[in-house]
């Protein structure tokens, strides 16, 4: 008989040791993304606690927010607003400097993407340290923005990224997590 192949997200992530440096252990979800039933199920998951919820925007994190905030907008039938590096956004720009698991950037928001009280929720593939989704937010915030909630594919939960999110009062959610 047939053996059952329902696959997890986690089942279509592929890992890539020392990229892009020594020692770190390369969470890589273009294999997710690649296969059909795999991007679908993990767009599913992630709106599946926001059914019933008011969302009016969806703000991505460059650059694998980018895909799966694209298709999660369009599945709700909500904008897109992007969260870039610095210097790629061509409108008038707030910036906000930050640190990540291996580096040191800057991210900026076009100052006129999201209206105060708007309903936002911030996606991205993978949540290390939460400096990237932290600078998301004190843009988002100084904006005026109303963020309901930070969506990933990926915590790495020893890098402590979920405890400062949650720290600051926003609900979290992932998919899986790598010790
Ligand atoms: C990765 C990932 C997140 C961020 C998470 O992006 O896609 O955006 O790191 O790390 P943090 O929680 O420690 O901030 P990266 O900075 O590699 O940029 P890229 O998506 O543009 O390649
Ligand atoms: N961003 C920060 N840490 C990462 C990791 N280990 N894999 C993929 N993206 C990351």
């Amino acid at each position: 008989h047939e053996e059952c192949t329902m696959k997890t997200v986690k089942d279509y992530i592929r890992t890539i040791p020392d990229f892009p440096h020594e020692g770190i252990m390369f969470r890589d979800v273009t294999t997710l993304f690649a296969d059909p039933r795999g991007l679908r199920l993990a767009i599913d998951q992630l709106l599946h606690p926001y059914a019933g919820v008011q969302v009016d925007k969806i703000v991505g994190l460059e650059a694998r927010g980018f895909i799966l905030g694209g298709a999660i907008a369009h599945q709700l039938g909500k904008g897109f607003v992007p969260i870039r590096k610095q210097g790629k956004l061509p409108g008038k720009t707030l910036s906000q400097a930050y640190t990540l698991e291996y580096g040191e950037a800057v991210m900026e928001i076009h100052e006129d993407a999201i209206e105060a009280g708007e309903k936002v929720l911030v996606v991205d593939d993978l949540l290390a340290t939460g400096g990237t989704a932290v600078a998301g937010l004190k843009l988002l915030e100084r904006l005026g923005a109303d963020v309901i909630g930070c969506a990933f594919v990926i915590d790495l939960p020893d890098l402590g990224g979920r405890r400062v999110l949650e720290g600051l009062d926003m609900p979290v959610h992932c998919l899986c997590s790598y010790e």
